[in-house]
């Protein structure tokens, strides 16, 4: 499969990593198993996404609803989340990579968020890849907190009501400064956003892959690309190439 040309990567891709339980049910492992291999996907996309000119990556890691899942699990993907970043982060800011995370960090264990610091902290001036990972994310919670930081300024009158548009709301989210995404892709046949970049996705293309996450692979990243570039976006415009009446 070709790289596409220049100019037509889309500049944010984000993805929904599904399907690690299923990867382990199907070869009778425990799910853990599916979400170990999970992680070595994750090295391998995040290096094709560099090498494919991708700018922004965002990976969805841990949902704010993922707490409904038994313990065990939970905190197999927070010790997941803690492997990750002692094994890959020198590597990441060798190859000039930016983390960044978006989600809450309140009931987070605290090394894991003094980790996530240390992360943001040692790749800040990076500007290869920005790899943005959502973990403790919910998008309702995201826009829920945003608009209780909005409601604080216009309460302590720093803020007039009439002036706020949806950049303000933008500006508040934790992903404020990033692109929206243009293309969202969610493997594992699953076809819904289960509380991801909802604010953000307002115009994304969605692409939906058969594999289960654990194999996902970059030739699976390349055909999303290949198909985000055949498609049309159009905002709400007509568009050049919208069909017209007779052309059907
Ligand atoms: C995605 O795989 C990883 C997380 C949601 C943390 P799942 O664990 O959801 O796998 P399935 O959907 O049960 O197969
Ligand atoms: C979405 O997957 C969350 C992540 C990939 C981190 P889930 O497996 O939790 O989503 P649902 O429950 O099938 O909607
Ligand atoms: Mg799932």
């Amino acid at each position: 499969m070709s790289d596409p040309a220049p100019g037509t990567v889309p500049r944010h891709v984000a993805i929904i990593m599904d399907g690690n339980g299923r990867w382990a049910a199907k070869r009778h492992l425990p799910r853990v198993a599916g979400h170990r291999q999970g992680v070595e996907t994750v090295r391998v996309i995040v290096r094709a996404a560099g090498e494919l000119g991708i700018e922004y990556l965002t990976l969805y890691g841990f949902s704010s609803e993922n707490w409904k899942r038994p313990p065990e699990e939970v905190s197999d993907l927070m010790g997941l989340l803690r492997l990750f970043i002692r094994r890959d982060l020198a590597e990441l800011h060798q190859n000039g990579v930016q983390v960044r995370v978006i989600g809450e960090r309140d009931h987070l264990d605290a090394d894991i968020v003094a980790m996530i610091g240390e992360a943001e902290t040692l790749t800040r001036d990076n500007n290869r890849l920005k790899l943005i990972i959502a973990f403790n994310y919910g998008g309702q919670t995201e826009i829920t907190s945003a608009v209780r930081r909005i409601a604080r300024k216009v309460q302590a009158g720093s803020l007039d009501p009439e002036a706020i548009t949806p950049e303000t709301v933008s500006d508040h989210l934790d992903t404020a400064g990033v692109p929206d995404p243009d293309l969202i892709i969610r493997t594992s046949g699953e076809m819904r956003l289960s509380n991801f970049l909802l604010w953000q996705s307002a115009y994304s293309e969605l692409v939906f892959a058969d594999d289960l996450w654990p194999d996902f692979t970059p030739d699976g990243l390349r055909a999303a690309v290949d198909e985000f570039r055949r498609r049309s976006r159009r905002y709400g415009g007509s568009g050049s190439d919208a069909p017209t009446l007779g052309e059907g």
